[in-house]
């Protein structure tokens, strides 16, 4: 089918069905174009509490739907690609996580929104990248369990004075992204500003004038005066600000930063989880309830 066709009919659907398409900036360009909402992890957690859809169609990877459900148990929330994962949130068990906080009994868990709903049931507190160094300098104790990005949780120890202990968990989008290009880059294009997600490697981060969540790089573009910019991050922000700014110049950090789950979200898939309800996240109650305190404790101080 036509995009234009596949377009009508999602449109039509979502309107019979009271749902919503909330999407990450990560996903295919026709995909955040018939979304009602685009966001980064924090503001799409937000978006779903304050939806008054009966479903949410979640465009974006497993944990951020499944994030959505346990904040807003009252919706039903489906992913249209289940098998679209996050291979950060892959890294980190709660078996594993259990183990580790017997390591360090006096550590609060601060856990990335990207990982399962068992592992944020044993977490403390959640962050995303938009707000991490909040959440940390929340904290009351003096020690820091930062589960599972180690590269935003390395970040994140720059700006504390607490004792962070990080788990060995990483983003390969971001992961593969070298100080080697950045060195090259910045050659080629020396008046570039450099924004850069905390998921890159602290290398990578050394070189950036801003470290930013998605939603924070797109709005440094926005607000700086500079005309170039060296985007470090995955390449759909790199095309959607190509053309929102035409004007300005975007240099990708790495052209092979591309999130393939992401990009598994397509319009037909987007139509057939509306036709067919598909498919639905579920969490098992006992965990939902636990997961919802770290999320919301997330939301209370984020404003
Ligand atoms: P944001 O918090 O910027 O949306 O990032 C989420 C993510 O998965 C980046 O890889
Ligand atoms: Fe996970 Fe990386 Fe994709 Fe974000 S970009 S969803 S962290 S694999």
């Amino acid at each position: 089918m036509e995009n234009e066709l596949l377009i009508e009919e999602i449109k039509k659907l979502k309107a019979e069905r009271n749902a919503v398409i909330l999407s990450h900036f990560y996903t295919r360009r026709e995909v955040q174009e018939v979304a009602d909402f685009v966001g980064d992890s924090l503001s799409l957690c937000k978006a779903a509490v304050d939806s008054k859809a009966d479903i949410i169609v979640f465009a974006g990877v497993y944990f951020m739907a499944e994030s959505a459900l346990i904040i807003s148990p009252e919706k039903t929330v489906l992913l249209p690609v289940p098998d679209a994962g996050c291979p950060m949130a892959d890294m980190i068990t709660a078996e594993a996580l259990r183990d580790a906080k017997e390591k360090h009994p006096e550590a609060e868990i601060v856990c990335y929104v990207n990982s399962s709903a068992a592992v944020k049931a044993e977490s403390d507190i959640c962050c995303t990248s938009a707000n991490a160094i909040k959440v940390v300098n929340s904290i009351e104790g003096q020690e820091v369990l930062f589960v599972p990005d180690k590269n935003l949780g390395a970040f994140v120890a720059l700006h504390t004075d607490k004792k962070i202990h990080l788990w060995p968990g990483f983003c390969h989008v971001h992961e593969n992204i070298r100080g080697k290009d950045i060195e090259e880059l910045k050659k080629l294009h020396p008046d570039a500003e450099f924004l850069a997600h905390p998921e890159c490697r602290p290398e990578v981060l050394s070189y950036a004038n801003g470290v930013l969540s998605t939603s924070g790089i797109i709005r440094e573009v926005e607000r700086s005066g500079s005309t170039e910019f060296i985007i470090g991050t995955e390449k759909e922000i790199v095309r959607s600000l190509k053309r929102k700014y035409p004007d300005k110049k975007f240099y990708p950090a790495s052209e092979k930063a591309c999130c393939y789950n992401m990009k598994k979200i397509t319009l037909e898939a987007v139509l057939n989880s509306l036709q067919n309800m598909e498919y639905e996240i579920s969490v098992p109650e006992h965990i939902r309830v636990k997961a919802r305190k770290a999320l919301n404790r997330m939301l209370e101080i984020s404003g």
